[in-house]
């Protein structure tokens, strides 16, 4: 069941997690998520154990309101957040939609920094105070569980700020978080404000004690740490650290900090189901887009890699010598060998489960096919390849474009030539391109079949898995009509995986604008140039 003020009372060394990857972590630049995408992640995160998902901002627009109001009445077991700001309508549509959850908390703010009251809000400290007491009452009348946030608490003077807290605890909020919003703090001082607010702030031991960090300084995850120690009850991180502008703080690291040392910040732990951390990290990778860099801690692709000799000896006679956590505990699969072309679906479907994968019959049937044919290509099918591959398979499930033939040809005389073959909600259309490479020429011709004006933004490819035959996976983003799309694609050819991931960003499009569609070709884009 949800976690509220009363259970951490009464287990006072628990700290609660609120994720809110799907409100902070979607404002990332570029990681835009479809509403499926956001079930995706809604569903994950509920595996992976977190008490509160912060559902995204309802009055952000009617996009933002629906999916929160879909997560809500989707997810059981955790509490569903939606955040509003300090005014009557905001904390309307938030009630609204998180109105169906089992459990709903509106999460509303407002400034307290000077520099904000000055050039923000055009505020005087009392009329804040007095929205803060109106807006937490309206919000009461909701739901029994409000949080206050005092957005750049951090750069806030500490009396005025234990003011603010004072009223939200009086008007009847539960939970009070203290954002470092613009990642100006540091350990020993977030430390000391956490000490100075639970001796100046009558009540606030019997409320939840909230730290929202962003990672400006790289400290997101030492600060969040520190407050905890010092009294924190309630940690505000993102998977994968993503977020506003160098992001918030991750879950995964203060997890994990907790886990390995929870002896040095009061013995403070969470429910978190630490196997589901390395699968919910690739999930949110895959669908924002947003690449995990390789020595990111915990679920880079580096973290637990041995390069020097040194290291290695070691590791060979004794794993503690150089790891501090196991890898397996974390979720990784490793490289060793899982499966061979000879397996049965009944061995195929072992493995997925043995890896935290679910699929049901059709899904089953399908993965099971590009097994094969992977396993055709592949001399070795790892754990990794395998979540790889299933991963890409689920995502494409709902998407309305697939790719179904294509050629490419390239040589030293003359631009590369591109053709495709594309079935659209079971059409077959085919197109041709031309371009300075094998790549550029295929998105042209998808581009000559399909028909949507889009510019590439970003595009990375990496192998998935060492070796040879390894499959390449391709991470890309593009911008059409003004918005930004993610499309992830996987084959043991790039060029292969560049054109399945533009035609999964072409299906977000499509899925999302359906009127961006026009028909027949589109004038040369020159994304390369
Ligand atoms: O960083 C911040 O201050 C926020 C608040 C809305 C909690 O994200
Ligand atoms: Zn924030």
């Amino acid at each position: 069941m949800p976690k509220d003020a009363t259970d951490v009372a009464q287990d006072a060394e628990r700290v609660i997690v609120f994720d809110t990857t799907l409100r902070d972590g979607e404002q990332s630049p570029g990681a835009t998520l479809t509403a499926n995408e956001k079930l995706e992640v809604a569903d994950a995160l509920v595996e992976l154990g977190i008490d509160v998902m912060e559902a995204g901002f309802p009055a952000a627009s009617p996009g933002d309101f629906e999916a929160v109001r879909s997560i809500a009445n989707r997810v059981k077991g955790v509490t569903v957040a939606g955040l509003a700001r300090c005014n009557e309508s905001d904390i309307e549509r938030a009630a609204q939609a998180v109105r169906g959850a089992e459990a709903a908390r509106i999460h509303t703010f407002i400034a307290t920094s000077d520099i904000h009251l000055k050039h923000k809000l055009r505020m005087e400290r009392q009329e804040v105070l007095d929205r803060v007491a109106h807006m937490v009452r309206f919000a009461k009348g909701f739901t029994a569980d409000v949080e206050f946030s005092a957005e750049d608490a951090t750069r806030s003077e500490w009396e005025f700020l234990a003011q603010v807290f004072g009223t939200a605890i009086a008007a009847g909020a539960t939970t009070l978080n203290v954002p470092d919003t613009v990642g100006y703090t540091s350990p020993p001082e977030y430390a000391a404000l956490m000490e100075f607010l639970l001796e100046q702030v009558p009540g606030l031991e019997r409320a939840v004690i909230s730290v929202h960090c962003h990672d400006d300084l790289g400290m997101a995850t030492a600060n969040t740490l520190a407050a905890v120690r010092a009294g924190a009850r309630q940690v505000e991180v993102t998977m994968n650290g993503i977020g506003e502008r160098a992001g918030n703080t991750s879950l995964e690291e203060v997890v994990m900090a907790l886990a390995t040392r929870g002896d040095q910040f009061g013995g403070g732990w969470t429910r978190i189901r630490k196997d589901r951390l390395v699968p919910t990290s690739r999930l949110v990778s895959s669908l924002t887009g947003v690449v995990v860099q390789p020595n990111k801690a915990i679920v880079g692709a580096n973290a637990f890699a041995h390069e020097a000799g040194i290291h290695q000896d070691g590791m060979l006679k004794e794993r503690t010598t150089y790891e501090i956590m196991d890898p397996t505990d974390v979720g990784w699969e490793g490289t060793r060998l899982v499966l061979g072309k000879h397996s049965g679906r009944a061995g195929f479907r072992n493995t997925l489960q043995e890896v935290g994968i679910r699929l049901d019959d059709d899904q089953l049937n399908e993965s099971y096919q590009r097994f094969l044919d992977l396993a055709d290509r592949k001399k070795f099918v790892t754990a990794a390849d395998l979540v790889a591959l299933v991963s890409d398979q689920l995502e494409v499930a709902d998407d309305p474009l697939h790719l179904v033939r294509w050629n490419a040809s390239l040589g030293s005389n003359g631009p590369a030539t591109g053709s495709v073959v594309v079935n659209r909600e079971g059409q077959e259309i085919s197109g041709d391109g031309q371009g300075n490479g094998a790549v550029h020429a295929l998105f042209q011709a998808i581009d000559s079949a399909i028909g949507i004006p889009c510019e590439l933004e970003d595009y990375h490819v990496e192998a998935v898995t060492p070796g040879e035959d390894a499959q390449g996976q391709v991470r890309l983003r593009i911008r059409a009509n003004g918005r930004v799309y993610t499309g992830h694609g996987l084959a043991t050819d790039v060029i292969e995986a560049s054109a399945r991931a533009y035609l999964a960003a072409l299906s977000n499009v499509l899925q999302d604008q359906p009127t961006a569609i026009i028909p027949g070709p589109v004038s040369a884009v020159s994304r390369w140039t």
